[in-house]
């Protein structure tokens, strides 16, 4: 059974060699899962493992020769709950999701890059995981890899909480720029709320991610790049997305090049 074709992300252990990785990058975009195991100087693409639905999948080596899968998780929590758990299923246990966020704090700049500590979780496919109040909390030691890997490279880095919602339009406050311009009454000054609770970005994933990690068991951590200010604007910056996205890519192969053997055991995971 466990050598089967999982049937979303087309691939299966048995695709995976003699040594199947135990890390995975994830991106919303399959574009960016293939530049991340193509492209970004030093990673060494050993094979496509899949294009099945759009949800594009590598096998590729880090510049230490550790192995990693770059793995496309699609839009938002739903999504991504069907393909954590795929890749789970195939024997990974650490998990990087590398994606893109909107700032609502004016000092968490256009261009740089946000580390989630842990996410206020606003999402229903995390409901079907784990009850409402369960924490959702980023792997400490793999957060930290993000964080010294983030130094290193001397990017615009920071650390913080993170709204993770269903929704880019409505669950993120935006009516000016959304065809639906009839935002429910809860949501009206809700991004202001959270600002005013230190929370720093708006995203779509990492919330699931991150409770998925601790039920399943297994080490997930998230670095977005920001690509729009919502101090000043709905709107995503196309220039911005360049640099951030660029950046948050070289930290998290970084990291998981950095992270150490020691905490990839399950004692490290719950
Ligand atoms: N992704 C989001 O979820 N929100 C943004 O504003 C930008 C990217």
């Amino acid at each position: 059974m466990e050598h089967e074709v999982q049937y979303h992300i087309g691939f299966g252990k048995k695709d995976l060699g003699q040594s199947p990785p135990l890390i995975a990058l994830i991106s919303g975009d399959p574009d960016r899962a293939r530049i991340i195991a193509q492209e970004t100087q030093g990673t060494v693409l050993e094979k496509e493992l899949s294009e099945n639905r759009g949800l594009n999948s590598y096998l590729a080596r880090l510049p230490n020769g550790r192995p990693f899968i770059s793995a496309t998780s699609g839009m938002g929590a739903p999504s991504l709950s069907i393909v954590i758990n795929e890749l789970y299923q195939v024997g990974v246990r650490v998990i990087i999701r590398v994606g893109t966020s909107g700032s609502i704090q004016s000092d968490v700049k256009m261009g740089s890059v946000v580390i989630t500590r842990a996410a206020l979780c606003r999402q229903g496919a995390a409901d079907d995981i784990a009850p409402k109040e369960y924490p959702a909390a980023a792997n400490p030691f793999l957060t930290l890899a993000l964080v010294n890997a983030a130094r290193e490279l001397k990017v615009d880095w920071h650390i913080g909480i993170t709204a993770s919602v269903d929704t880019f339009f409505e669950g993120q406050e935006r009516a000016e720029s959304s065809a639906n311009k009839n935002l429910l009454r809860h949501l009206h000054g809700v991004t202001e709320e959270y600002r005013a609770l230190g929370i720093l970005n708006y995203e779509m994933e990492s919330g699931t991610l991150f409770k998925m990690g601790s039920v399943y068991g297994f080490a997930a951590a998230c670095i977005c790049g920001i690509i729009a200010d919502r101090t000043q604007s709905e709107h995503p910056d196309h220039q911005a997305k360049e640099r951030a996205v660029h950046d948050a890519i070289r930290v998290a192969l970084r990291a998981a090049e950095t992270f150490d053997k020691e905490y990839m055991q399950p004692r490290y995971w719950r």
